[in-house]
């Protein structure tokens, strides 16, 4: 593992008088899979909003590369486009066809050329396996296909670090595959990932590292090799079993 790209240090999150987020340290390195866990409520799209900037952290800080993401427009945009994020909602522009919703940000952002957006949407289209799509409007895509042009969206932004809140969930069975395969060919290219998930098959199988969270605490953060055949804290114990239960 490389250098650490992000750092979180002591971070809370209340919403109101409901504190979601209980002191989270966790240090994120260059080509880490690492895959988020936990039952619904415990905090984990909290986590990822908070990384990303989606939501102000009540207490605690956010670093990038040792430097502290400040909430300053300007400091936000640039540490956005460096730490994407992939919704579970797809997230794309429905007005907008699927070579469009993959140029608009290099385009806007980081002020490619038309010729560059354009070659670099169709070499993350084509990694996708979307190439053949780029005039579609998303409706006219099934809901794999929706998530695999979000995906490539992402990279063309050349991030540093992606983060996944359940890419698969809201999708029919038959395209999980679809997506957690191209997620798959991702994890071995270096890129950094989190992904919230509930496929603890993939999280078995793809993570460097799995981050059990339980009511707004870093229950158990282990190689899944660990978190998965020998637990060390008893609520990760009872999730998993009520998980291989269901
Ligand atoms: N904007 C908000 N305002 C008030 N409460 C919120 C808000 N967002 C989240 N919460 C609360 O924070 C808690 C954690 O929510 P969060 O969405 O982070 O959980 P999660 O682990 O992602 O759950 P799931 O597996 O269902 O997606 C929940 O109790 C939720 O109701
Ligand atoms: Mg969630």
């Amino acid at each position: 593992m490389g250098a650490t790209v992000i750092s979180i240090k002591d971070l809370s999150k209340s919403f109101g008088k409901h504190e979601v987020l209980r002191k989270i340290d966790m240090e994120v390195k260059e080509g880490e899979i690492i895959c988020i866990v936990g039952s619904s409520g415990s905090g984990k799209s909290t986590l990822l909003r908070c990384i990303n900037k989606l939501e102000k952290q009540t207490s605690g800080n956010i670093f990038f590369r040792g430097k502290e993401v400040r909430d300053v427009q300007r400091e936000v945009n640039e540490y956005r486009a460096k730490v994407g994020m992939v919704f579970q909602s797809f997230n794309l522009f429905n007005n907008m066809t699927v070579l469009q919703n993959c140029m608009l940000c290099t385009r806007k952002v980081l002020h490619l050329s038309k010729e560059e957006a354009f070659d670099r949407a169709i070499a993350h289209l084509k990694e996708v396996g979307m190439a053949p799509f780029i005039n579609a409007k998303p409706d006219q895509l099934s809901g794999g296909q929706k998530q695999r042009v979000a995906i490539a969206r992402a990279l063309c932004m050349n991030p540093e670090v992606l983060l996944f809140d359940e890419p698969t969930s809201a999708l029919d069975p038959e395209m999980v595959g679809e997506v957690l395969n191209v997620m798959k060919d991702l994890a071995t290219t270096g890129l950094t990932m989190i992904i919230v998930t509930h496929e603890m098959a993939f999280a078995r199988d793809v993570s460097t590292r799995t981050i059990f969270m339980d009511r707004g605490y870093v229950a158990e953060d282990a190689p899944p090799s660990e978190l998965f055949s020998n637990p060390k804290n008893p609520r990760t114990r009872e999730f998993l079993s009520r998980y291989l239960a269901g």
